[in-house]
C-alpha cells in the first residue's frame, strides 16, 4: 500500500465542544486509497515536549481536493498541543497505516457500536457499507450530550441510536444498556466496535451470546506506528500481534480476550 509521509497544511481546525477537535489538512500529494479503520501518525511538533507521533483514525478523505480529516479527543499533552495549531500551519503526517474493517458477504444489516473517539472511523465505514448495500445501525455513546458528535454525518449512512450516561441525550446508560439489545429480534450479519476496551469487551460478549461475527478496532498505545518497536502488541490465538501492522482491526474470535 502506498504511504504518504509529508507536511500537510491545516485548512480547518475546530473545537465543536470542550475536549473535542476536528482538523482538516491539505496533502501536497495525491492521497492514496484509505480504508475504514486505517489510521495516521501525526507529528505534533509545536514544542519539543511531544516526541513520539500520535495515532488517529482517519475520519474522512476528499481525494479530489486532497483533504484528509481527523476527529480528536483532547486527553493529554499531544492532543492539547494539537488544539493550539492554527490554519495555515503544517503538520507532518504518515498514512494510511494498519488494516481495515471487512464487509460480510451476502449480509443485509450490521450494527456499528462506538464510544468516545472510537467513532472516528465510522464515516468511512458507513460509506463502504452503503456502497455494499448494507443497512447500518450506528449506536454511539458518551458521558453527556456534549460527547455525542457526528450524528448528522453518520445519519447519511444509517440509523443513529444514542446513549448518554447522564441521560442528557438518547437513552440513559452505557451503549450496552440500549434497548436494541433487549429486542426479541436482535440479529445482525456483523457487529463492528471501537472505543474504550471495557466497552468493546461488553459488546463482544453480546456478539458471542448471539453468535454474531464481530470486529473490534483496538487503540493500544503506539510508538513507531509501523511495526518496529513492538510496544503495541496484543495477544491473539496466533501469538502476539502488532496492533499497528496486523491491526488495528481484529476479529473478536482471533483475540485472546477473556470476556
Ligand atoms: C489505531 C489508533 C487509532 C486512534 N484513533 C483515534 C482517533 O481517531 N481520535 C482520537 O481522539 N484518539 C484516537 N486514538 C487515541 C490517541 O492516539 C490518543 O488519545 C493520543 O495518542 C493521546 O495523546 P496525548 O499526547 O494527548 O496523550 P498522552 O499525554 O500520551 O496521554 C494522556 C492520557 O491518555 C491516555 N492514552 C494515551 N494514548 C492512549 C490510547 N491509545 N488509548 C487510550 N488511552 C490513551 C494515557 O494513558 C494518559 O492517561 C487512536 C489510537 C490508536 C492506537
Ligand atoms: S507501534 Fe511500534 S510496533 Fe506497533
Amino acid at each position: 500500500m502506498t504511504k504518504v509521509i509529508a507536511d500537510h497544511e491545516i485548512v480547518d481546525i475546530q473545537i465543536p465542544a470542550k475536549g473535542h477537535l476536528f482538523i482538516t489538512l491539505k496533502s501536497p500529494v495525491e492521497i492514496p486509497s484509505v480504508f475504514p479503520g486505517n489510521f495516521a501518525e501525526l507529528h505534533i511538533a509545536k514544542s519539543s515536549e511531544v516526541f513520539l507521533r500520535r495515532p488517529f483514525g482517519i475520519l474522512d478523505v476528499d481525494y479530489e481536493n486532497r483533504l484528509i480529516s481527523f476527529y480528536v479527543k483532547i486527553v493529554g499533552k499531544g492532543t492539547r498541543e494539537l488544539a493550539r495549531y492554527k490554519t495555515g500551519e503544517k503538520i507532518n503526517i504518515m498514512y494510511p497505516l494498519g488494516n481495515s474493517f471487512s464487509i460480510p458477504k451476502n449480509g443485509k444489516e450490521v450494527l456499528v457500536v462506538g464510544g468516545g473517539s472510537g467513532i472516528a472511523t465510522f464515516i468511512l465505514l458507513g460509506k463502504l457499507l452503503n456502497q455494499n448495500n448494507l443497512k447500518a445501525i450506528f449506536l454511539i455513546g458518551g458521558r453527556t450530550k456534549q460527547d455525542i458528535l457526528l450524528t448528522e454525518e453518520l445519519g447519511e449512512y444509517g440509523q443513529v441510536l444514542i446513549t448518554t450516561e447522564d441521560g442528557s441525550l438518547g437513552e440513559k446508560g452505557f451503549v450496552t444498556d440500549h434497548s436494541i439489545f433487549r429486542s426479541g429480534s436482535f440479529d445482525f450479519d456483523k457487529i463492528y466496535t471501537c472505543g474504550p476496551e471495557p466497552m468493546m469487551k461488553a459488546i463482544g460478549k453480546i456478539a458471542r451470546k448471539h453468535q454474531i461475527d464481530c470486529e473490534v478496532s483496538l487503540e493500544n498505545m503506539m510508538a513507531c506506528g509501523f511495526g518496529v518497536c513492538l510496544c503495541c502488541v496484543t495477544e491473539t490465538k496466533e501469538g502476539n500481534q502488532r496492533v499497528c501492522m496486523e491491526g488495528p482491526v481484529f476479529n473478536l474470535d482471533f483475540l485472546k480476550w477473556q470476556i
